[in-house]
């Protein structure tokens, strides 16, 4: 059933104590793309998840949000978005610096890439303080009334 598919998915991660310094407990998803069964159940958990909540586009978080993301927004016939680090768009961008547990740095979104009113599902690999999701909430809610 779905809660043994999860807990294969939870299992196939990798946990990685003080990497990539020492106190950080690192999740390595990429184990899980080893295993085209998994890999799969992953992408339909969370395409189940997120198919009927009107969501037109999935902002990916650079580098791990590339990896599920876009197959999330094919699935749910959205749009993709990435959020990349500084310097790697062609074109004007809002940019949101942030504090890591492991230094600072800052994120960047194409001004054109989110309409006022749109949905969007934010995607990422994992959250440890929070700090860059939430320079991604800022970044997406740039052009719309959405208040953190
Ligand atoms: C990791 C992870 C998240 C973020 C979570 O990325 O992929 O994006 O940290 O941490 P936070 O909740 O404390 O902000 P990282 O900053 O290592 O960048 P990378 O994906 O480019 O390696």
């Amino acid at each position: 059933g779905e809660d043994s598919r999860l807990e294969a998915i939870s299992a196939a991660i990798r946990v990685v104590p003080h990497f990539p310094k020492p106190g950080i407990m690192f999740n390595d998803i990429t184990t899980i793309l080893l295993r085209p069964k998994l890999f799969k159940d992953a992408v339909e958990f969370f395409v189940d998840r997120y198919r009927d909540m009107e969501i037109s586009a999935v902002a990916g978080i650079e580098a791990r949000g590339f990896i599920f993301g876009p197959s999330i927004a094919l699935a749910i016939g959205a749009k993709f978005i990435p959020l990349q680090k500084p310097k790697k768009f062609t074109g004007e961008v809002f940019s949101e610096a942030y504090e890591l547990e492991y230094g600072n740095d800052c994120l960047e979104m194409h001004i054109e890439a989110v309409q006022p009113g749109e949905r969007v599902l934010i995607f990422d690999d994992l959250i440890a303080t929070g700090g860059t999701l939430c320079a991604a909430m800022k970044l997406v809610g740039k052009l719309s009334s959405f208040q953190l």
